[in-house]
């Protein structure tokens, strides 16, 4: 019997198990923590990895028409001039006179109405108390607060020596697009794909690593002519949302909301979010944004390098159409860790499970011997041994054997196989399942070839 967990508690209940169980702890903790930075554990990066994985598989590896890159974070301070992040990404940002607390305007409540007022040159601040202290009036006019990180390059910090932390993977793709092109002899359509950390100077992080200040992004543009750009802007949308559901994510959980015209990023002339239902409502969890041909139109421009592309089928010169979808590693985890996420009666208990797809669970088997006994520990590391090249894996021998399948269930282990005293005879073990909690007998020189089929890789 499946009894879900309160879905206002799963967000606690997970951050909890997140930190307890080696998944995600606040970066630099002992110092008391650096703002909205977190630290993958040794199950966190497993998993996050296997998403990334699962991404690169969908997006590079299965298509014969999408390659890989691998840019820089630190690029000219050119292309965020031309890419308008300079001038353009930025948040508007109030600030209360009393308390002297700063809020995104658009995260005040009736944010959306607000922003709405603003753009549209009517906002009045003077009826809405500030949300920390209560003070009315006291929230100032927005001003606009640039999110991209700034640093130097080299010993002396002037402006001329001025880097920026990227705040999107894209730009490196635009930069490269025509020596990608000519190294790879692509014909439109094709894309290029990446994943790789961004830097955002965000006013308000929170919601665990929903929003942080330093995450992956999972990028990939896909370049066609103009005419084909709105069809393939349909076509991404349905793939992506089929891939979130191929990493376990209800369908039922996942909806798209276009943006309106004047809420999208300066480069967009069409974009929709997936927004996914986490425990504090629904959420943008990936974009999907048609660029048109601004940012190589741009980087053509800022550069005085031509970025067109020759098609020889019609001996014309143009420059190719952007269809981008854009992840964040971080977020997708998230994402997928709420989705798994369940409770259910366990005699006095409650048994918690995340009930992960297999390719994206840390572990996919746990070798457990029914006791410490040395005869029954050294078969079980010998099956150990024989099971590590094949699986991510662990091995546990503390503690009761019960105790032992539960602390594997919390972390999504698919399979356990459990050496005992009758193994000693007719070398055979039990599979136990994570999720049926069923069992069976394999004899160990069928065990890899068994477990391979009902993880079903
Ligand atoms: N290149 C387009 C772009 O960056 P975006 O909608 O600003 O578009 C894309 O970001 C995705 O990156 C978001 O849907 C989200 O998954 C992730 N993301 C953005 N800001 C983030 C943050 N501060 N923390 C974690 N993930 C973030």
């Amino acid at each position: 019997m499946k009894t879900a967990a309160r879905v206002e508690d799963v967000a606690e209940k997970l951050t909890s198990l997140a930190k307890r169980r080696g998944f995600v702890f606040p970066s630099s903790e002992i110092y008391g923590g650096a703002g909205a930075t977190w630290d993958f554990g040794p199950l966190g990066v497993e998993l996050k990895r296997n998403v990334k994985d699962s991404w690169w598989r969908a997006m590079v590896q299965l298509r014969d028409d999408i390659v890989g890159l691998d840019g820089a974070i630190l690029m000219h301070p050119r292309v965020w001039e031309a890419s308008g992040h300079i001038e353009n990404f930025t948040d508007p940002l109030v600030e209360c006179s009393h308390c002297r607390k700063r809020f995104r305007l658009d995260e005040l409540p009736n944010g959306d109405a607000l922003t709405s007022a603003w753009r549209a040159n009517k906002l009045d601040l003077s009826k809405e108390p500030c949300p920390n202290c209560g003070s009315m009036p006291a929230l100032s006019q927005p001003r606009r607060f640039n999110l991209m990180f700034k640093t130097f390059v080299g010993p002396v910090e002037d402006t001329a020596s001025i880097a920026w932390l990227r705040p999107e993977t894209a730009q490196s793709i635009f930069v490269d697009f025509e020596s990608v092109q000519q190294a790879t002899r692509r014909k439109l359509p094709f894309g290029i794909a990446q994943i790789g950390k961004a830097f955002r100077n965000e006013i308000t992080p929170g919601n665990f690593i929903f929003r942080s200040r330093e995450f992956e992004q999972m990028e990939m543009q896909y370049f066609s002519r103009a005419a084909d750009a709105p069809r393939f802007y349909e076509e991404w949308k349905d793939l992506r949302r089929a891939w979130h559901v191929a990493q376990g994510i209800p369908a039922n959980k996942l909806r798209f909301r276009d943006h309106a015209a004047d809420e999208r990023a300066h480069y967009a002339a069409a974009a929709t979010d997936i927004e996914f239902e986490f425990p504090f409502g629904w959420r943008e969890f990936e974009g999907i944004h048609y660029r048109t041909d601004y940012d190589l139109r741009r980087h053509s421009e800022f550069s005085g390098k031509d970025l067109s592309y020759f098609d020889d089928a019609t001996n014309a010169r143009f420059v190719p159409h952007v269809v981008e979808t854009s992840v964040g590693a971080d977020r997708a985890t998230y994402a997928i860790l709420c989705a798994a996420y369940d409770e259910e009666p366990d005699k006095e208990e409650t048994r918690v499970v995340l009930r992960l797809r297999p390719h994206l669970a840390p572990y996919k088997i746990a070798v457990l011997p029914l006791s410490k006994k040395p005869e029954l520990s050294a078969l079980a590391r010998e099956v150990w041994a024989a099971v590590r090249p094949h699986f991510m894996s662990t091995f546990d021998e503390t503690q009761a054997i019960g105790r032992r399948y539960r602390r594997q269930d919390e972390i999504g282990t698919p399979l356990c196989v459990t050496v005992d005293f009758e193994s000693l005879v007719d070398r055979a073990v039990t599979i136990r399942e994570r999720d049926s909690m069923g069992q069976v007998r394999v004899p160990i020189a069928e065990l890899i070839p068994a477990l391979r089929e009902k993880l079903g890789a």
